[in-house]
């Protein structure tokens, strides 16, 4: 899978996917992860990018043209399935957002600054628009890192085990159990005792009892919404 982001603070967006998971995922082959620094298509001596909003109003709004230009020439290249716009006012993001986006080959995320975009680039190339939470980022290359981490991880052979994106939390609308490791007693805390038992039925059952409870004492808006 590749995953193109346009953003005017690319250096924000390079560490994220230098380390851990998306290292592994990049070096494999798996997914490839690049960043288009939006200056390069700013306009004039001063490369610029965004101008004052129409009918007044505080703050910049970053302009057509140098966000066009640079959609253009990645979509000349190979088809996107999705061209998503990060803003505080798009869609929630969650995990079933997370699964559809991982059957994608080509993904373009663009990152928002000041005011936002010109309206027009959302009418005419953006095809999704994806909030991370209910709060006002400085810009979206934070949103966008949380996107392709949490795609990137999905893709199949990036984690070793495969099992394990799916007893995530969230992935069956369920927060995930607690888990414990050795030693089995710490300090005299001791780890429930059917984790122990070797009874793998039993435990199963005891995880997922868990994982309702602690849904419905800490999110059970969950168990309401039946969301993807
Ligand atoms: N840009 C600024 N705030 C954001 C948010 N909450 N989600 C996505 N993009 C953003």
């Amino acid at each position: 899978m590749r995953i193109d982001v346009v953003s005017v603070l690319p250096e924000l967006l390079r560490s994220p996917f230098e380390h851990s998971i998306m290292k592994r995922a990049q070096d494999k082959g798996l997914l490839e992860v690049v960043v288009h620094n939006l200056r390069d298509y700013g306009l004039g001596r001063h490369r610029q990018i965004d101008d004052y909003q129409f009918g007044g109003g505080a703050g910049m709004v970053m302009m057509c043209e140098p966000l066009a230009n640079c959609l253009d020439d990645l979509k000349k290249e190979r088809t996107y399935g999705e061209i998503i716009f990060l803003t505080p006012d798009g869609e929630r993001y969650r995990q079933g957002i997370a699964n559809q986006l991982s059957l994608q080959e080509n993904l373009i995320l663009i990152c928002g600054h000041y005011k936002g975009i010109d309206e027009r680039i959302r009418e005419h190339y953006v095809t999704r628009e994806i909030s991370i939470g209910d709060y006002v980022l400085s810009g979206g290359e934070l949103a966008a890192a949380v996107l392709v981490d949490s795609i990137g991880r999905l893709l199949p052979g990036v984690l070793g085990d495969e099992q394990s994106a799916l007893t995530d939390s969230f992935q069956d609308d369920l927060l995930a159990p607690p888990v414990y490791t050795r030693p089995a007693n710490f300090r005299g805390w001791e780890v429930p005792e059917i984790l122990t038992s070797g009874n793998t039925p039993k435990i199963e059952e005891w995880r997922y009892e868990q994982a309702m409870q602690r849904t419905k004492d800490r999110r059970p808006d969950l168990l309401e919404e039946g969301e993807e």
